[in-house]
């Protein structure tokens, strides 16, 4: 299998992260649960990934609210910290782990959405557009760092920077940067950043974080209420992180692998040369578009392209019986196709991660 699909979730994982999920499967209780040895086994791990996050993602360890995937941190944050009745500006190359958010506050009446254009060429622009629709009303922001469906990186430090006034939230989408790009949450301005465990940090599937700055005052409501092991007493969530965010029982296994992920992590080394090599490729052959791709702008390695006269579902079948992974159609993100001009027809996803090489890239244009 050539797998290009890494942008869905990072692939092969290690046996280093199963035996790691194996072993806390054997081994664990349940997490703050209780005060004997396989309660406490479950809780060692838990902190373990906690400090290992804060650590790559530069807050602290009871900063981080582990969750079972991007969406649900996004959704956490969009819906435990929107201003009521105030204005959120969002951008236009948005997921629907976003989107779907803002737009059942919107509908509830609960806020106003805003939407600034983004230019897949010019930062400055990008900047600008965002200053402009922030103003002096909008009070906070949700925006993706890097597209998950062309891979445009928004330089978000920038746009944070422009708008100035210290009350102004920033949520980042790090869905497809994380694992990709170095993040410091103080360095990018944000104040939260929802990112996914199995993507380019390589953990198990079904995790996830929700990663706060490490000093901001951050008054989140609570979405679900449960069981968190600690003032058992009270019939309110605790008022401290993580545990007012993390009602129930954790995902012990899943988090003891993306635990084991971190401590194996290191950025990958030649994306960017198989990027340009899949790039150049593809703009030589005939009939290939790509899509959403502009010469000045910083990408992701992900490119979305189009075949003439092919249907691009179509495509990617038929690529899969060639045991070549990619991703067609819209990507959970109609808008961002809207953006890139493939609204109607989608496109093709080619998603490079940490385990391809020069082949797999000539597989997949000799294939095509
Ligand atoms: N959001 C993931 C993707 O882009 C699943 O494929």
């Amino acid at each position: 299998m050539i797998y290009l699909d890494n942008g869905a979730t990072g692939f092969p994982k290690s046996q280093y992260v199963l035996d790691a999920m194996k072993q806390a499967f054997l081994t664990c209780g349940n997490p703050s649960r209780g005060s004997h040895s396989l309660s406490r086994r479950g809780d060692e791990l838990l902190y373990k990934c906690r400090v290992l996050l804060a650590k790559r993602f530069g807050t602290l360890p009871e900063r981080v609210i582990l969750t079972k995937n991007a969406t649900e941190a996004l959704n956490l944050a969009i819906k435990g910290l929107y201003p009521r009745h105030g204005e959120v500006l969002t951008s236009d190359l948005e997921h629907n782990a976003v989107l779907r958010p803002l737009h059942a506050l919107r509908t509830a009446g609960e806020i106003t959405l805003k939407q600034f254009r983004t230019s897949l060429s010019d930062d400055g622009v990008t900047v600008e557009n965002f200053r402009t629709a922030a103003g002096k009303t909008v009070s906070m922001a949700v925006v993706t760092h890097g597209s998950n469906v062309c891979g445009r990186v928004l330089p978000v430090k920038e746009m944070r920077k422009s708008v100035g006034r210290g009350d102004f939230l920033m949520i980042l989408d790090c869905s497809q940067t994380a694992g990709h790009l170095p993040i410091d949450i103080t360095e990018l301005g944000a104040d939260v950043i929802c990112i996914p465990g199995h993507k380019g940090l390589y953990g198990p599937m079904g995790t996830g974080a929700l990663i706060c700055h490490p000093t901001r005052p951050l008054a989140f409501r609570t979405l679900m209420e449960g069981g968190s092991g600690v003032l058992s007493r009270s019939l309110f969530m605790p008022e401290e992180l993580p545990e007012r965010l993390e009602a129930g029982t954790a995902n012990v296994c899943g988090i003891a692998g993306l635990g084991a992920a971190l401590e194996e992590f290191s950025f990958p080394k030649k994306e960017k040369a198989l990027f340009a090599r899949l790039l150049e490729g593809l703009k030589e052959k005939k009939g290939i578009t790509v899509c959403g791709y502009c010469k000045g702008g910083t990408y992701l390695p992900v490119v979305l392209f189009n075949k003439e006269g092919t249907d691009c579902e179509d495509l990617a079948l038929e690529l899969a019986e060639k045991e070549i992974a990619v991703r067609a159609g819209l990507h959970c993100a109609p808008a961002a196709h809207r953006t890139i001009g493939t609204g109607d027809l989608g496109g093709v996803r080619v998603s490079l991660g940490r385990s391809n090489r020069e082949a797999d890239i000539d597989a997949l244009l000799e294939a095509l």
